[in-house]
This record gives C-alpha cells, structure tokens and sequence, in this order.
C-alpha cells in the first residue's frame, strides 16, 4: 500500500535504540528470550517446529508449561513488512486471546498463562514421557466414543464462543483419553459478530464444514461414520441471533 510506512514506530525505535536483532533468532537466544520474559525457569526442549511457530516444552518453578513462540522471519507469510516483531505479536496476542476465550467457557483447550511479544505460554499437555500425541498419531480404540467426544468439543468450543478455523486431526492431542484443541491462531469468535455478522458467520460455517471434512476422512480409517451437518447448522444457527443468514 502506498501510504503504508516502510517501518512501524515502534520498529523504527528500536532500530535507532540498538534493540533489535536483523537475523533469526537461534534457538538459544529464543531459550534466552524466553527466560528473560519471565515466562519459564527453565526451557526444557523444543516441541514442533511448526510452520510458523515453534513449540518449546518449559517449566516454570518446577510445573510444566508449553510455550509457542512465533518465528519472526522464517514463516510462511509472504510480502508484508520487512520487519515482523509487530506482525508475529499480534498473531501471537490472537491465539492467546483466543485460547482464553475458549478455556473460560469451559473447553478443551490448554489454560494460557501468558504472552510476551512473539510468544505466549500454556498449560502442557502430556506427562513425564513426553508431549501428548496428536490425534492423527493415534491408533484409537474406541473411535466411536472418541468421536462422539470430538464433536461434543466442537460443540463446546462453541459455546464458547469460539470456531475453530483449522480443525484437523492435527490440531487435536490425545491427553488422558480426551481430545484437547490447539492452535487456536486463526479461530474466530461468534458470540460477538459487530457489524460484519454475515460474512463473519459465512466464514465460520464454511470453516467448520471444511473442519469436518478433514475429522471425517480421519475417522473413516476406522471405517466410523461422521454425521456433522446438524451440529454445524445448529452452532451457526445460534450464533445467528439477527437470523443474517436467513434473510
Ligand atoms: N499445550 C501443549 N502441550 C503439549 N504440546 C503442545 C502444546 N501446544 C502445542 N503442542 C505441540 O506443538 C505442535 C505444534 O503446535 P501448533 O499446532 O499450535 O503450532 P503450528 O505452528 O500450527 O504447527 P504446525 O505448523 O505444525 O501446524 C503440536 O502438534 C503439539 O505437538
Ligand atoms: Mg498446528
């Protein structure tokens, strides 16, 4: 855009302050990042490296977090700024208040702890031995009841007020015989839809077609069947209070 800044303000302060690191941050100085934070006391390992975040397994004072840290520059996000500190902490501040949202309305999400720039933390899911699986490493034994579980999380994210845009059996771990969401980066609220009702709901729906799709062909490995359009027409049609969709 033309009249957009080359900089932000704040980048351009921290260039002039001499605080601002040009390369990708390593992991030691992400390790080093994170402590200074006060997030963790301790980082223990990293998790995932995912597309555009990393996931660290970190302590703090002895109790387990897990703490996702967006990658400033290696990410899949084309064009867009030179410089992303700004960018990757606002995605970061998403997720967290997205996470939020979710665990306040009792779904199966990891409680957040909190968020600093590029990286927020959480609870960990797992145990001593490691991290919990994801949904799509398992072998299920009783897919039937796992799905029905699965459903009723969907269920309860939305009554949270939250949908889940990227529902995949990898965006689901296996913890204790339940199923937990996770990366909440790209959710969308329904409860408050302001003035783009339509076209938030629109997405929503779609989002959650798209979701089932996916859970879908997962369960059919199991050969168990998945009966969804009841449930996503009936989220939608309750976050749908002025019936915009109806019209
Ligand atoms: N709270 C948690 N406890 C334990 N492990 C976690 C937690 N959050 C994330 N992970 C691990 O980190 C991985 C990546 O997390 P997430 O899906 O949020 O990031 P991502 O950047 O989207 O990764 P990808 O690009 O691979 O989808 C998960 O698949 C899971 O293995
Ligand atoms: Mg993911």
């Amino acid at each position: 855009m033309p009249n957009d800044p080359y900089l932000d303000a704040s980048v351009v302060w921290r260039l002039k302050s001499g605080t601002l690191d040009f390369r990708e941050a390593g992991y030691a100085t992400t390790v080093e990042a994170i402590l200074s934070s006060g997030m963790a006391t301790e980082v223990v390992g990293l998790i995932s490296a995912g597309k555009e975040a990393d996931v660290y397994m970190a302590a703090y004072n002895g109790a387990p977090i897990a703490i996702k840290a967006y990658r400033l520059y290696r990410t899949s996000h084309k064009g867009g700024r030179p410089v992303k500190l700004d960018s990757m902490g606002w995605l970061a501040a998403r997720e967290y208040e997205m996470t939020m949202q979710a665990w306040k309305g009792g779904a199966k999400v990891p409680a957040p702890a909190s968020r600093v720039e590029n990286m927020f933390s959480m609870r960990f899911l797992g145990d001593d031995i490691g991290p919990a699986p994801r949904l799509q490493e398992v072998d299920l034994e009783e897919p039937e009841v796992f799905r029905d579980a699965v459903l009723k999380g969907v269920g309860d994210l939305a009554q949270a007020g939250v949908v889940h845009t990227d529902l995949s059996a990898f965006n689901i771990l296996v913890h204790e015989g339940e199923p937990w969401f996770i990366d909440l980066s790209e959710a969308l609220r329904i409860d408050r839809t302001g003035d783009s009702a339509w076209q938030r709901l629109s997405e929503a729906k779609e989002a959650l077609e798209r979701g089932m799709r996916s859970l879908a062909k997962y369960f059919g490995r199991y050969g168990v069947e998945m009966e969804t359009d009841a449930l996503v027409d009936g989220i939608i049609e309750s976050a749908d209070r002025f019936g915009v969709l109806r019209r």
